[in-house]
């Protein structure tokens, strides 16, 4: 079974792009695609780090378990909002957070605004920072405009059949490089 991590990285009160997060949880249990964890940084409530969590010299215990939530993933799934045309100060402070963690882990991109450009600008800062920092962001993408009036507050979407169509598009791709990480895993395990 695939483990996912959904980060939610919007902490605003009254956020919306949550609900995309919990949509996403959503139809990877509707069809049965993996198991997720929600790693949701409003409720991590995190302060700005002042070091990286491998050179902290007492690290919290929400961190320590964030970070291995992360670690333990096979995949990462970002939900993020577009703020004055890049991603939130909470989403960069649990990148810089941790570093192994992330290498070649299979990262997707769920951008999301209530304007009408679904908070496009973003990719192009995160899949810079996910790059720097060795993930693998995968070419698919997630971007989801007007949000208040597409998914209700449950994340439910109001034309299901569409949306999931273009979700399962972006998840069998990000499903697809954990099939291919996890071979390439095994064929170096084996070899050593
Ligand atoms: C500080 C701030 C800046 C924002 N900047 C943008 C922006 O540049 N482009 C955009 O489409 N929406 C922008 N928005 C609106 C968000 O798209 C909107 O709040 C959306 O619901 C996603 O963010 P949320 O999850 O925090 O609600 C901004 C919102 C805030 C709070």
């Amino acid at each position: 079974m695939n483990k996912i991590a959904i980060i939610s990285a919007s902490v605003r009160a009254g956020r919306n792009s949550h609900r995309v997060a919990l949509y996403l949880k959503s139809v990877i249990e509707e069809k049965q695609l993996g198991s997720v964890t929600m790693l949701d940084l409003a409720v991590y409530n995190f302060p700005v780090f002042d070091e990286r969590l491998h050179l902290q010299k007492s690290p919290s215990a929400q961190a320590l378990e964030f970070a291995e939530k992360i670690n333990s993933a096979d995949g990462v799934i970002i939900v993020t909002p577009e703020y004055n045309g890049g991603y939130p100060a909470s989403l960069k402070n649990v990148i810089d957070l941790l570093y192994q963690e992330w290498q070649r882990k299979p990262v997707g991109i769920s951008t999301v605004s209530d304007g009408g450009f679904a908070g496009m600008n973003v990719i192009t800062s995160l899949q810079f920072s996910l790059w720097k920092i060795r993930a693998w962001t995968i070419s698919a993408m997630f971007p989801v405009p007007k949000v208040t009036s597409t998914f209700n507050e449950l994340g439910v979407p109001g034309d299901k059949e569409a949306t999931d169509k273009r979700a399962l598009s972006f998840l069998n791709e990000m499903l697809w490089c954990i099939e291919a990480k996890r071979r390439m895993d095994n064929k170096s395990n084996s070899q050593i």
